[in-house]
């Protein structure tokens, strides 16, 4: 949500900076702007729109320098606009400032500001920044001594990153609570939100810390604490190769995101079971033994993750027999929930960033709980400040539409629940090893899977002008129906709720006509004859059946007007088999009703605000 970049170098920074902003885009893409040291004044230029405006932009009035910062917006405060676009300053362009995040005290600051005399020309919250540090220098201050000053007068979790017309060989940035990375090149340092932007140009990266500002220039980066005392920046090799997150090939990201699913599982599979029976989980650190004390687990996540959390909820049930609740982590952090002991914290977050997952986790730990996360990014905030994470292994996700995390995160609830069965001595070996030989067919099962696609993309065309879906599943495959409808949402625009099977006929069975295509998941287990009933009363009331369903499957078929048929599974591993069809039935919707799946309107991949 939000994304900033800067560079002090050699290179042509315009280019710089608009390729790093490419790289984030995914972060927000209301609007975008850059400010350059330009032959030692501050030039902005910022405009409405992707980056392509920007770059456009650009094209018309070039701007000439080695030393800027840039942004790509997704808008909190005010809407957008090329007035609230980034970088904002103060009324004498001496000071630009991009910033992600919030600053919840702004008001406050807004009118002690203006009644020193201060213009404010935008509705945005960041604009107070460069006023409230041009009102420090003109104190008198230094830089240094005005940082530390508004660090003190802020409120929220931002970062920010600045240019002072003063200094015009450096690029200064501070951050608590939203993520900033260095990038080391020769002779030049780059600054990013992710690492996405980082990964051409940087061999080494350094992954800032709450409370921690500093500058660059070409050759020297200085970091501090926000009581002014030096840090010694710790660097790490960056080792993501550009491969993972270059569409290759593919039109869009999101269908290359679902069709690497496979080969994300047999990697997980490899590196999870060591080609046996044996689970191991190396990056956790929580010693075995808090482990199999646990009681109860609540697991806290936003969005898709929440939906892998409500089936991780069924599988720490039925395996370690461990009483489990799942929560949306925005609710979670303002419902004071009763807690005891040995209660532990799950956060699942694709990103690690999410806003409202970290403020569950700070809740938890101010209740003195134990917190571990399953994380797809093992530098981000939610991986620290958990007492151990779980790698979901999925690899750069770029989609803002999320799948392949999805799956990965399933299968580590999944095995995760074996491994504290098995440390619990609740799973007989027997049966952990049929599981295990059942997980190991699941890449092939998916690769089948996605060589139908071409189906799906058919039915497409039919749903371009549908305004309303309804999807289905029962048990393990309610939350599947929640997240099928969800994707159709955030990347059609096309109204669509998910409901559990029983509770159709209390109240959802009302929406039915034949204009409305009903999603049903009927995949064989205990509650399929449940489920043919509910499709029964849906053609009762001629709703159009799309029907998800074991092949062989005669009886569903027979009633849907499409159905596709999934390789057979337990039911206990069928979600991360039933959802693929979902994901791809969003994604041609949205491709035939001609929108860009990446970059879904008012949505952003990493939303760092609560
Ligand atoms: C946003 C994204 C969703 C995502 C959710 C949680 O809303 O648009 O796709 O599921 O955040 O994100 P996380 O990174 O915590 O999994």
């Amino acid at each position: 949500m939000c994304g900033i970049v800067g560079y002090a170098g050699n290179k042509n920074v315009e280019s710089v900076l608009l390729v790093g902003l490419i790289c984030l885009e995914y972060r927000g893409y209301d609007s975008a702007g850059i400010a350059v040291f330009d032959k030692g004044d501050i030039e902005i230029r910022k405009e409405k729109g992707k980056i392509k405006a920007l770059e456009n932009l650009l094209k018309e009035k070039p701007v000439d320098g080695h030393i800027g910062i840039g942004h790509t917006r997704w808008a909190t405060h005010g809407e957008p606009s090329q007035i609230n676009a980034h970088p904002h300053t103060d009324s004498k362009t001496s000071i630009a400032v991009v910033h992600n995040g919030i600053i919840e005290n702004y008001q406050k600051l807004k009118f002690q500001l203006q009644s020193k005399g201060h213009v404010f020309h935008s509705s945005t919250d960041t604009e107070v920044i460069p006023h409230l540090l041009a009102e420090e220098l003109k104190a008198g201050k230094s830089i240094k001594d005005a940082f530390l000053n508004i660090f003190s007068k802020i409120e929220g979790k931002w970062a920010i990153s600045v240019l002072f017309e003063r200094e015009p060989d450096r690029v200064y940035f501070a951050q608590d609570g939203a993520p900033l990375l260095i990038g080391k090149g020769k002779n030049e340092y780059y600054l990013s939100s992710a690492i996405e932007a980082l990964i051409r140009n940087s061999a080494e990266v350094c992954y800032t810390k709450n409370k921690e500002w500093g500058y660059f220039t070409k050759n020297e980066l200085a970091i501090f604490d926000f009581q002014g005392n030096p840090i010694v920046p710790e660097f790490k090799k960056q080792e993501l190769k550009w491969t993972e997150i270059d569409k290759t090939g593919y039109p869009h990201y999101m269908i290359k995101e679902i069709f690497e699913q496979p080969s994300i599982f047999r990697k997980i599979i490899e590196k999870r079971m060591n080609g046996g029976y044996e689970l191991n989980f190396p990056e956790f650190t929580l010693p075995k033994e808090i482990l199999s004390r646990v009681t109860r687990l609540i697991i806290q996540a936003a969005g898709t993750s929440l939906h892998a959390g409500m089936i991780g909820k069924h599988y720490l049930e039925q395996f370690p027999k461990i009483q489990t609740d799942s929560e949306m982590s925005s609710e979670f952090v303002y419902r004071n929930p009763v807690v005891e002991g040995d209660t532990m914290i799950i956060a699942i977050s694709q990103s690690g960033e999410t806003a409202d997952t970290l403020a569950g986790i700070y809740e938890a730990k101010a209740k003195f709980l134990k917190v571990i996360s399953l994380v797809n990014n093992v530098n981000s905030t939610i991986a620290r400040e958990s007492d151990a994470f779980i790698d979901m292994l999925a690899g750069p996700e770029i989609g803002v539409a999320s799948t392949k995390a999805f799956t990965a995160q399933l299968m580590h609830l999944f095995l995760f629940s074996l491994y504290v069965a098995s440390l619990k001595w609740m799973i007989p070996e027997e049966e952990l090893k049929a599981l295990l030989d059942e997980v190991k067919l699941l890449p092939s099962k998916m690769d089948a899977i996605l060589n139908k696609a071409s189906i799906i993309e058919k039915w497409s065309k039919d749903f371009v002008d549908t305004k309303d879906f309804v999807f289905l599943g029962r048990t393990y495959n309610h939350p599947v129906a929640l997240e099928g409808a969800l994707k159709l949402k955030e990347i059609s625009y096309i109204h669509a709720s998910g409901y559990a099977g029983g509770e159709l006929k209390h109240g959802p069975i009302a929406l039915i006509t034949s204009e409305v295509p009903v999603v049903c998941i009927a995949i064989d287990s205990e509650i399929y004859p449940k489920m043919v009933s509910n499709i029964e009363e849906i053609k009762a009331r001629h709703g159009k059946i799309i029907s998800i369903v074991n092949e062989g499957d005669e009886q569903v078929k027979a009633l849907s007007d499409y159905c596709f048929e999934i390789p057979k599974c337990s039911e206990v591993l069928s979600p991360l088999l039933t959802v693929i069809p979902l994901q791809l039935l969003s994604y041609y919707v949205a491709v035939a009703r001609d929108y860009d799946p990446d970059k879904p309107r008012n949505l952003a991949k990493s939303v760092t605000v609560e």
